[in-house]
């Protein structure tokens, strides 16, 4: 199990939080499947990031600076004859030798003595889309607070999201975190390079995926990030085509997106090949178009600039290459530099990555809220892309059914960009090679 320097963080959480608080981090129940099946079971992102705890259903407590019981940890008992068939637990001992707990309880007591650890509170923090399964019990403990002693004015008033300040922290990543990220970008590499080795006309998109999940799994991965998009020909143009379920056609392209997820961090890489090994002439100009935007859009990845900066220049680079391919207008242009969304590219350009591969941390989508800088530390995706649906009487006809995406993961840092994903070929000499 991967052990990082969570006191650090929990540390750092503490003294972000107001006196008299307490911050509850819950991992969820098991999700049923079918039967007597269940999901992959996946913790909570920011137990991951707090202690590392694993097991379904565990709750952390994390108490503001000033209290001398910081880190309470509740959890499922040892119980030999469960364990037997389905492995062993970590139980109380475990809580405190392993996660480094002050205090451990078996689950059952979580709402009696979580009661009296928010007698004496102000402010209770919780991640709020976690509401359904944390609310319920915080108010029947508030309410039964507010009837202890002869005032019924005992226990706390507010009720906070904890997403703001660990949005920040998780956006930020320590040395522990990027040096899990690079060996998640690699290894995301690695299975590309294994899908390379066998594209040809007749695949199906099925057995580019199952290589994708073998090359990962084999390294050492928990799986993939998200559910590889393995898009042969005009698939590409649907964004997130994940049915994976047709055969590759001789000229056509096939756009893959997807990562390995090493230690609970995500890679997530795009990549478009002909699946014939050879770009047609068409192919080409957009693909090499792309590859301009991406380029120039790393460029923007350093610090004291906002994500904004990155999607700004690729879809500059894209208008103006736009324009030069006859598919739009000079008017047109203009107005594809301003907007967002457009016709042949309707999605952003970075999102942050980590724990999450759309990880947490104010974005560029927020209003008028001050986006964040970029800093040392932060890790984003640079993923420009260009897609034309076949049905598109707007676009000349040679470039109908092209959908291209190129991605790679990017560390800024104070000395510029440092491309994570760096080791997977992108040129389009190198892809034809
Ligand atoms: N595959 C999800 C993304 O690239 O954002
Ligand atoms: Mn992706
Ligand atoms: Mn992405």
């Amino acid at each position: 199990m991967l052990r990082m320097n969570y006191s650090a963080r929990r540390s750092s959480l503490a003294s972000q939080l107001p006196p008299k608080s307490i911050a509850i981090i819950m991992n969820p129940g098991p999700a049923h499947k079918t039967g007597d099946q269940d999901y992959d079971y996946r913790p909570h992102s920011n137990m991951l990031y707090l202690c590392g705890m694993d097991e379904p259903g565990a709750v952390a407590v994390i108490a503001s600076a000033e209290q001398e019981i910081r880190f309470r940890l509740f959890v499922l008992p040892r119980d030999p004859e469960r364990e037997r068939w389905v492995g062993p637990r970590y139980g109380c001992e475990g809580a405190r030798d392993i996660f480094g707990a002050d205090e451990a309880f078996d689950i059952a007591e979580l709402q009696k003595v979580l009661t009296d650890i928010v007698f004496p509170m102000d402010n209770v923090y919780f991640d709020f889309s976690q509401s359904k399964e944390i609310s319920p019990m915080l108010f029947e403990i508030v309410e039964s607070l507010r009837h202890r002693g002869r005032r019924a004015s005992e226990g706390p008033r507010n009720f906070c999201d904890i997403r703001d300040i660990l949005g920040e922290m998780r956006r930020v990543k320590d040395a522990d975190e990027i040096e899990v990220m690079k060996r998640a970008a690699q290894v995301s590499a690695e299975g590309f390079m294994d899908v390379q080795k066998m594209l040809k006309p007749g695949v199906g998109e099925w057995q580019v995926e199952a290589t994708l999940k073998h090359g990962f799994r084999s390294r050492g991965a928990i799986g993939e990030s998200f559910a590889s998009i393995c898009a042969g020909g005009e698939h590409a143009t649907t964004l997130h085509y994940a049915a994976n379920r047709d055969i590759l056609k001789d000229g056509d392209l096939i756009l893959i997106d997807a990562g390995a997820e090493v230690d609970y961090y995500a890679g997530d890489i795009s990549r478009t090949y002909p699946v014939n090994g050879r770009f047609s002439p068409a192919q080409k100009e957009i693909y090499a178009l792309v590859l301009k935007a991406q380029k120039e859009a790393i460029a923007e990845c350093i610090v004291g600039n906002h994500l904004r900066h990155p999607h700004e220049r690729a879809c500059a680079v894209l208008a103006e290459g736009l324009e030069k391919l006859g598919i739009i207008s000079h008017e047109e242009r203009e107005t594809f530099k301003k907007e967002l969304r457009n016709d042949y590219y309707f999605h952003g350009t970075s999102h942050y990555l980590g724990i999450d591969t759309h990880d947490v941390g104010c974005g560029y989508h927020r209003g008028d809220d001050a986006p964040a800088e970029l800093v040392s530390g932060v890790v984003i995706t640079v993923e420009p892309g260009l897609y034309f649906p076949s049905d598109n009487l707007n676009v000349p006809e040679k470039y109908r059914g092209i959908g291209v995406r190129i991605e790679d993961d990017v560390l800024i840092t104070n000395e510029g960009p440092v491309v994570l994903t760096s080791s997977l070929p992108k040129e389009i000499e190198d892809i034809e090679a």
